[in-house]
């Protein structure tokens, strides 16, 4: 297979707001085509559905602009980046120790022995995607809805989030033009290939049944014991 390399035009600060708020400033001042906007601190980061990303010193808070749909991706298969990202993130933590115990939960967390250690924040500016990226490094925050934990607990050599955020950047360039090129279906593979409880029966939102699959839209897929299956959005 061939590797391409993407080298991100990178924007480095000490504090912000949040770097997916970054982000979008640079996209409506007219951003080169790719910019990783990399934080060591953030005062307001932002996770899923409203929530608040804690962000000390320590942990890896990063923000990429891309542009899918210069290159033929419509907006609606944004989503699908969530998957690509996971993809990425996981094999970089596969190369710094094979055994680490790394799953992927839908749609967008990265776990390490069934807890919390990443999260991906899709956005969209424009027709600019904001791949917001947070890892916990040194420390995780006590979270009441579920359990966290960071990098360096389960490492025995010193981590270094310049090391594993250069990987990151690395292999989303690689699986990004990968997802661009050779479309979905690779991409879902490898995903459900790493999936958290993939073919076993789980209950979400009140559905019980056996997690079969995602689909095209990112959807999870649940097949109750009638045979239906469920689609469900993040
Ligand atoms: C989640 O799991 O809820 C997603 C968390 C995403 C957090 C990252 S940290 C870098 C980027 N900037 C933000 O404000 N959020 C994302």
């Amino acid at each position: 297979m061939k590797s391409i390399k993407i080298n991100f035009l990178q924007k480095r600060y000490d504090f912000v707001e949040s770097t997916n708020e970054t982000a979008k400033s640079f996209v409506t001042s007219g951003a080169p085509e790719v910019t990783a906007i990399v934080a060591s601190q953030q005062a307001a980061g932002k996770g899923r559905h409203g929530n608040t990303w804690t962000s000390p010193k320590g942990n890896l808070y990063c923000s990429i602009i891309l542009h899918p749909a210069d290159r033929g991706t419509p907006l609606a298969r944004y989503g699908q980046l969530a998957f690509v990202v996971g993809n990425a993130v996981a094999k970089v933590l596969k190369n710094l120790s094979p055994t680490l115990p790394i799953t992927l939960k839908w749609p967008n967390d990265v776990l390490l022995d069934g807890r919390k250690l990443c999260g991906i924040l899709i956005e969209v500016e424009g027709d600019a995607a904001i791949v917001g990226i947070g890892m916990n490094i040194q420390s995780s925050p006590v979270v009441s809805t579920y359990a966290t934990t960071y990098l360096c607990n389960h490492v025995d050599k010193p981590v270094e989030v310049e090391e594993i955020l250069e990987q990151i950047l690395v292999l989303i360039g690689e699986k990004y033009e990968s997802w661009i090129e050779n479309g979905f279906d690779p991409v879902r593979t490898e995903w459900l290939s790493h999936a958290h409880h993939y073919g076993e029966t789980i209950v979400r939102a009140g559905i019980q049944g056996r997690f079969i699959g995602i689909d095209d839209d990112g959807r999870l897929l649940i097949q109750q014991s009638d045979g239906i299956i469920v689609k469900m959005i993040s």
